[in-house]
């Protein structure tokens, strides 16, 4: 298995790098929704080594893929809280929070909507979640630059781009209520948005706010790079309200590799 490998490179690349903190945009493992619990302990115990090995401050946003037993493959019983084990080995009390650190505001959003009946999922922040937004928010002076960061994007032209630019995007790739959301920040200065899910390395700049679709480090699922975007990770700098990032490829070469393109609307 290549993974671990490659992750223990992409490890000493972030390393290097020296960041003052590290955001991680989730999907840590993989498909936890369709693994039992046990099978999903045990890909959490990879991870878990690899995120220690990381130096320096790490702040992690949940993904699609690290939702645990919601409709178990081997038939074994779903969980009652598929996001427990996320929190649990993260030490997080909830999977949306905020922090502040070098003058700016950090809001992490738990983007993943769960449709167990369909054993399927999309991109949604719930109301408990707008309220909570809202609530936070409002005890920050309104100058104060802030960053949100979510799995699912809340601005992308992936589908446009990829699809058809007549296409609307399916929730499965973006966050379905991100007007709603972005009228929370309203009022306030989002600078950044950082977003992941769909492995591809994307910006637009919107009214003013910055969004970055991030690649990812397993770029297309551990078969080569992701529609030109290589396995990588992203680094961001701020100054002020000025946002820079540059996509950094880390190294890694497939083995085996995607002959052909890969298909844009793989289930991600
Ligand atoms: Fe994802």
């Amino acid at each position: 298995m290549q993974a671990p490998k490659a992750m223990e490179k992409a490890v000493d690349s972030i390393n290097e790098q020296g960041a003052d903190l590290i955001i991680n945009g989730g999907d840590l493992i993989h498909l936890g929704f369709r693994l039992s619990e046990p099978a999903a302990e045990k890909r959490w115990d990879i991870y878990m080594g690899l995120h220690e090995a990381i130096r320096g401050e790490i702040f992690s946003t949940l993904g699609n893929h690290d939702l645990v037993a919601v409709s178990p493959k081997d038939g074994s019983p779903p969980s009652k809280d598929p996001r427990a084990m996320f929190r649990t080995r993260l030490g997080l009390e909830r999977c949306y929070y905020s922090f502040d650190t070098l003058g700016y505001h950090f809001v992490v959003l738990d983007s993943t909507l769960i449709k167990a009946q369909e054993a399927s999922y999309g991109g949604w922040i719930d109301p408990e979640q707008l309220e909570w937004l809202k609530e936070d928010l409002s005890k920050l002076p309104p100058s104060t630059p802030t960053v949100a960061v979510t799995h699912y994007p809340l601005l992308t032209n992936f589908y446009a781009a990829t699809v058809g630019a007549t296409q609307a995007t399916p929730e499965k790739f973006v966050i379905s209520n991100n007007v709603e959301v972005l009228k929370c920040f309203a009022g306030h200065k989002l600078i950044l948005v950082l977003q992941g899910h769909i492995h591809v390395d994307e910006l637009i700049r919107w009214r003013g706010i910055t969004f970055i679709t991030g690649g990812a480090i397993c770029g297309a699922w551990w078969r080569g790079p992701r529609l030109g975007t290589k396995e990588g990770y992203g680094m961001v700098t701020l100054d002020g309200d000025q946002v820079s990032w540059r996509y950094i490829d880390y190294g890694w070469e497939a083995k085996r590799r995607r002959t052909a393109c890969c298909d844009p609307v793989k289930t991600v």
